[in-house]
């Protein structure tokens, strides 16, 4: 039995906002020069004040969809299509530290809801920047377990920007709001040996204790908003970047280094790294450790800017449909951030 992902889709708010229009429009003290040689970046995407994570995920999910209605001979109608294809979706798993709503209920219900998905399951994944990597092994083990369950749709979305403190430039200048979806299918085909399939391996790794260095302080059960409160800044994410740069770049090599180990396999067998996009010079860095060559890392980062649990599925959307991904090509998803948390996928196409 394989788990393997037969569609991927994206969702990219139409808002492009450069460096020096976000500097101008957030009145920061930051420069194009600044933010580009520090992270690599040079745009982020910003959801409109009325969008949510459930609308980026929905978008991203309907186009994953479409992909496999298109693979299983759609009927002209597309949208029928889609429908139809979300009738057979077993589970929703969907990651994101920007939830629709806190508390109740989770993200992944609302998309369910307005995907028509009638009889999946839907959960949220808490991990961080790592949620897609962690959503991915949760979801092949809700089709593991059941045999009634066939299909998962695995969806990162943000809208990082709406937990911003724009005061802060060392962390506001990072984040941008987008989303990715796979749908993930159980096939018959073996997942060790032979023709093995899908994700092969995957390691996730968590370490609380540095819980503090990535932390949105405010409005959860440690610290409830209270009736009649005044805040200065709504909540948002705060970040000590020094401690995430240095665990970022260890993490990264750790853990590549770890999966090409248990696997029996060097990065010369890997097609593509596709990393979680933080920094341009974590890849870097961790690239120079690892002795692989830089290009061998997917990077977007420079377009999207840091969208947390959806740009690793955004970037799979984009190696994919721009035909980078052929059958049979090994890749290692690579995710780290808040939790701490880490972790990689090991795929074969
Ligand atoms: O998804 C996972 C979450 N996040 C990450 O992975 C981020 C990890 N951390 C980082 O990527 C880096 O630590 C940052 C990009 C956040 C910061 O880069 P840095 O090279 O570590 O800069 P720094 O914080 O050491 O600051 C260097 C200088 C400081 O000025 P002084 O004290 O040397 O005069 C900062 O005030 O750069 C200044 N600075 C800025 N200047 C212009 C910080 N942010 C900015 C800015 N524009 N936006």
């Amino acid at each position: 039995m394989a788990f393997e992902i037969t569609g991927t889709g994206r969702a990219i708010p139409s808002r492009r906002v450069t460096n020096d229009e976000l500097a101008k429009e957030k009145e920061i003290d930051t420069s194009d020069e600044w933010i580009r040689s520090h992270t690599g970046i040079g745009a982020r995407h910003m959801a409109e004040e009325q969008v949510a994570a459930s609308d980026l995920a929905l978008e991203a999910a309907r186009k994953a969809l479409a992909m496999i209605a298109a693979a299983d001979a759609a009927p002209a109608d597309a949208e029928k299509a889609v429908a139809e294809a979300a009738l057979s979706v077993d589970a929703i798993v969907l990651a994101t530290a920007t939830p629709d709503f806190l508390v109740v209920p989770s993200t992944a219900c609302i998309v369910q809801d307005k995907l028509g998905a009638k009889r999946a399951c839907a959960i949220d994944v808490s991990a961080g920047c790592t949620g897609f990597v962690y959503g991915l092994e949760i979801a092949a083990g809700l089709l593991a377990v059941s045999d009634s369950r066939k299909r998962a749709l695995v969806i990162g979305s943000e809208v990082l920007t709406k937990f911003t403190d724009w005061s802060d430039r060392g962390t506001c200048v990072l984040f941008g709001d987008g989303a990715g979806a796979v749908v993930l299918e159980k096939t018959s085909l073996p997942q060790q040996g032979t023709g093995k399939r899908g994700i092969l391996r995957t390691i996730l790794k968590a370490d609380g204790s540095g819980a503090e260095h990535l932390v949105c302080s405010h409005g959860g059960s440690r610290n409830p908003l209270k009736a009649g409160e005044t805040i200065a800044i709504p909540p948002h994410i705060g970040m000590n970047g020094q401690a995430v740069y240095n665990f970022a770049v260890k993490a990264i090599t750790e853990t590549v280094a770890e999966i090409l180990s248990q696997e029996g396999i060097t990065a010369n067998d890997v097609a593509w790294i596709v990393p979680h996009q933080a920094n341009a010079r974590i890849i870097q860095a961790a690239a120079r450790r690892l002795k692989i060559p830089e290009e061998k890392f997917y990077l977007n980062i420079e377009e999207y800017a840091n969208t947390s649990a959806a740009s690793i599925p955004i970037a799979l959307d984009e190696l994919n449909r721009a035909g980078k991904l052929a059958r049979g090509d090994l890749i290692i998803l690579m995710g780290f951030g808040g939790g701490l948390t880490y972790g990689a996928n090991l795929i074969v196409w």
